[in-house]
């Protein structure tokens, strides 16, 4: 049977997650992994979370078990209203809608917005699981560089004007303002500014994805460019799946009134509703105040994480290497020096009992090859350490 031959143009398109493959490689028993892109599990709250699921299924289980709407139960969007005005984004219920974590609100923008060969810019490096999304619905990527201040605005007018004079046709800008994944980096306020005037300009969209915000180990909290968004340009979305559980697949998304209308007709056809359950938990953690105590204790421990793979980055790794210092999030970015591919290096490490994952993977360009991305939050505190040794003599054979 030829089933090449049965599949869809786009299912063609589709490619498996290289990060998913590696994370199985990662996961052989005593590999210390900072490969994957998970929080911790100590970081899960889960008393609260028993304490909140026996108080549903007695007084109000026939709901938590039923299907519910597409947007979302009520109440949690109104929630939601409140919590993401706490943060100076202004909406009403029409603008606010759960989804099936970020990666399904991702995979709803490339349903609704992009045609074959539409163009989406998206940051040099930038999160994998957006690349994937976008390039199954034929979307063409372009990627503008980045340094520790987000994507560099001036490029990203330069390719706009470049772009559009070739006849392309742009649609979105795709960013990770705040401790970006993978590189660890943070968008300043005046290119949030700059972005939104640009988008503005050129009649774009913004899709505003922000899993890492809430996780910030210091510095002064910026705004969110929806929050500047006065005409509808910004889709705002945020996750979860790093305050809370990724299990729990939860996200919600903040949009011009007439574009959400139209995001959850297309999330209609792919999941019916969001689980009512998860939605009902995670309302009442909010509801009851837990978040706000919860969110300080992961931020502590996280941090925590981070200053000793920075130690351990300075005391262990060679001359030649770099790597960001982020203020916040769950991953930092090394790049070593030109010559050694973090591809071919890869099984060396696995050997060494250690893994991360390539940057090639979130180039669009096919650049990075010298670069990798280590997150800092899962692995127990004294293996972190010992990671950063072993990695650090994996590079110094290849130097
Ligand atoms: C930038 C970014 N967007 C979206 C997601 C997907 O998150 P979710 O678990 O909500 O689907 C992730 C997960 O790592 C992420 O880093």
């Amino acid at each position: 049977m030829d089933f090449d031959s049965l599949y869809s143009e786009r299912a063609l398109k589709m490619r498996s997650s290289e990060i998913r493959e590696l994370l199985e490689l990662s996961q052989k028993p005593g590999v210390i992994s900072f490969a994957g892109g998970l929080p911790n599990p100590n970081a899960f709250p889960a008393e609260e979370i028993r304490e909140i699921v026996n108080r549903i299924l007695t007084e109000e289980g026939g709901k938590a078990l039923q299907y519910g709407p597409t947007a979302g139960l009520r109440e949690f969007r109104e929630e939601l209203v409140r919590y993401v005005q706490k943060q100076g984004i202004e909406a009403s219920l029409e603008n606010v809608f759960v989804t099936v974590g970020s990666q399904q609100a991702l995979d709803i923008v490339g349903r609704v917005f992009i045609d074959e060969g539409d163009v989406i810019l998206v940051g040099l490096p930038t999160y994998l699981g957006a690349i994937n999304a976008f390039l199954a619905y034929g979307a063409k990527l372009v990627g503008v560089p980045l340094d520790q201040n987000g994507i560099k605005v001036d490029i990203l007018e330069e390719k706009i004007k470049e772009l559009k004079q070739k006849g392309e046709k742009i649609k979105i800008i795709y960013t990770v303002p705040t401790f970006q994944n993978p590189a660890g980096v943070e968008l300043s306020e005046e290119r949030r500014k700059r972005m939104l005037e640009l988008a503005e300009e050129h009649d774009l969209l913004i899709v505003e994805d922000e899993p890492y915000e809430k996780l910030r180990f210091e510095g002064k909290a910026l705004k969110s460019i929806k929050s500047y968004d006065s005409k509808g340009h910004v889709i705002y979305m945020a996750t979860f799946s790093k305050i809370l559980s990724p299990g729990f697949r939860l996200a919600y998304v903040v949009a011009e009134k007439e574009l959400a209308r139209k995001m959850i007709i297309a999330k209609q056809s792919m999941d019916l509703c969001t689980p009512t359950f998860t939605q009902l938990i995670a309302y009442y953690y909010i509801k009851n105040g837990y978040m706000e105590k919860h969110i300080p204790k992961i931020v502590e421990m996280y941090r925590r994480k981070r200053d000793i793979m920075l130690n351990a980055l300075e005391e262990y790794f060679p001359p030649g290497c770099k790597w960001t210092k982020p203020r916040g999030g769950m991953f930092l970015w090394a790049e070593l020096p030109k010559h050694i591919s973090t591809i071919e290096m890869f099984k060396d490490a696995i050997n060494e009992k250690v893994a991360y994952v390539h940057g090639k993977a979130f180039h669009v360009d096919g650049s990075g090859e010298n670069t990798m991305r280590l997150n800092f939050t899962n692995p127990a505190d004294e293996l972190v350490e010992e990671g950063i040794r072993r990695l650090a003599s994996v590079i110094k054979r290849r130097l």
